[in-house]
């Protein structure tokens, strides 16, 4: 969570902080609270853990991020937050121990049952929070992967007395339905006379007050947005306010503002933004390696670092993740791979197998059965840590990198096996979705029959191929519920 420019004091949020004042009250009683806060871009959510995590004496804060590039990495989130607690692990049950290494990769075993590491994660916060009671603040969590959303929100739901506080700031509009059925905090813009306020921080002189009064309007309240518009606006330029009358999408527009800024950089700064912007860990160390594979030098980043873009110090820190994602966006796709292989490059093969075959793979332009079986090998290594969902998608990235027809069937039928799978034993548990179950199924069968019958893989093509494919491969290799039917 990196401190944003602009913004020294925090306006208003009285009912937020009242509620997070309340929890963390009843968590120092020795009670258990989870909230989820929600919002769109820029509206706060940050700021209001940051506050959070100030008002937690006598707390121990443990503070992770979900990161985009991350979602299909099984555990990764758990891997943040628990990590630094793994001198507890004595305290758990032998076979919840085992699960959460196992999960975790820190040792080899059969694939854990997921509703083991849930218990086994609620375990070791628990010994944790025995010592002192424990905040745990967990930003960006729309971008966790898969495996540890569902943990999380496993563990937030089942909190009773174990002084554990559990807050997740989730962006807003999202795809994925984690955190539902816990507590709800929905964040809105800052009210007038807040907006008006912060306004004059990012504006310190005069502005004629209908201007004024047109930003403070278009920007809906959203303190990003009132810090970030302005600057670099001309009088003349303020003089029309942002001159996007009912723009809907505000979060558009400020990575929008961000391309403009980043685009008046030299080229070489660029790259080296490109560069940070692809790795998903904000590993400084790994960042500088990277860069000497690019032929890039440290002195590339000053003007990153004078337009306040960028930082890096032993963290690589973007100034707000819309920085990020818009230097992502606009990067083309040959600027993209180019980055992804340095940083393959860069990535020790033995420690951090997965992440670099994820690097290959995003920097493979054509076919390469290379990649394709480093990505077979990751899906390997994904499924005996449980995550089933995470090897479908090495394989389905494998099977689109498949030279050879053969191959690339076999694996498509693996990557549907695995797809399918957790989507059974959801069903079976009734305790996760059984819509999304239905999707992993659903996709898992497309995957296999369009692979089975066609050249190109699944991945490739659009929705309605899938469509015309299926009754072809339902006619030539037994009907489609049957296969659906069939053990997996
Ligand atoms: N209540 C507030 N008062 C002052 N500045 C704020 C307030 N809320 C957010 N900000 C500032 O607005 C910017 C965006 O906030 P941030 O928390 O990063 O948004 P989000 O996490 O929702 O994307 C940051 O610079 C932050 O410091
Ligand atoms: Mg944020």
């Amino acid at each position: 969570m990196a401190a944003a420019p602009g913004a020294s004091g925090f306006l208003n949020r009285n009912d937020e902080r009242e509620r997070l004042d309340t929890l963390l009250a009843d968590v120092r009683a020795g009670h258990s609270a989870a909230v989820a806060l929600r919002g769109e871009a820029g509206v706060g959510k940050t700021a209001l853990l940051r506050y959070a995590a100030r008002q937690a004496f006598g707390f121990r804060t443990a503070q992770i991020a979900g990161v985009e590039a991350e979602m299909e990495l099984p555990f990764a989130g758990i891997h943040q937050l628990c990590a630094p607690m793994l001198d507890r692990l004595d305290a758990l049950p032998a076979p919840q121990r085992e699960a959460l290494r196992v999960a975790l990769g820190v040792a080899n075993g059969n694939p854990p049952d997921r509703f083991l590491i849930s218990l086994a994660t609620l375990s070791l916060l628990s010994a944790v929070a025995e010592e002192r009671p424990l905040l745990c603040l967990v930003d960006d969590a729309q971008w966790l992967d898969g495996a540890s959303a569902q943990v999380l929100t496993f563990v937030a739901r089942r909190l009773l007395a174990e002084s554990i506080a559990i807050v997740f700031a989730v962006r807003e509009p999202v795809g994925v339905r984690h955190f539902e059925g816990l507590p709800q905090l929905r964040m809105q813009g800052l009210d007038e006379r807040s907006a008006h306020a912060l306004l004059s921080r990012a504006i310190p002189g005069r502005i004629d007050a209908r201007v004024r009064d047109r930003i403070v309007a278009e920007a809906r309240g959203n303190p990003l947005a009132l810090l970030e518009l302005p600057r670099g606006m001309s009088a003349v330029d303020l003089a029309g306010g942002f001159d996007v009358p009912g723009v809907p999408d505000l979060p558009g527009r400020l990575e929008s503002h961000y391309l403009a800024q980043i685009e008046a950089l030299p080229e070489a700064t660029q790259r080296l933004l490109l560069l940070a912007a692809a790795d998903p860990v904000g590993d400084a160390t790994l960042v500088w390696r990277a860069a000497r594979y690019l032929g890039l030098g440290a002195d590339v980043l000053r003007p990153a670092e004078d337009a306040e873009l960028l930082t890096v110090g032993a963290r690589v820190r973007f100034r707000h993740p819309l920085v990020r994602s818009a230097v992502y966006r606009a990067a083309s796709a040959a600027d993209r791979r180019a980055v992804h292989r340095a940083l393959a490059d860069a990535t020790d093969a033995h420690n951090d197998g997965d992440r670099r075959a994820w690097h290959r793979a995003a920097a493979a332009a054509g076919l390469d059965e290379d990649v394709a079986s480093e990505l077979e090998r990751s899906a390997d290594r994904a499924s005996a840590r449980g995550g089933l969902a995470a090897a479908a998608a090495f394989l389905r990235r494998s099977v689109a990198l498949t030279p050879d027809r053969d191959r690339r069937m076999g694996r498509a039928l693996a990557a549907a096996q695995r797809a399918c799978r957790p989507a059974r034993s959801m069903l079976l548990s009734r305790c996760w979705w059984p819509s999304r179950a239905r999707h992993l199924t659903i996709s898992g069968a497309l995957a296999w029959t369009c692979c089975a019958g066609r050249s190109r893989s699944p991945r490739d093509r659009p929705p309605t191929r899938h469509r015309s494919c299926w009754p072809r491969r339902s006619a030539s290799s037994g009907s489609t519920s049957r296969w659906l039917a069939r053990p997996i």
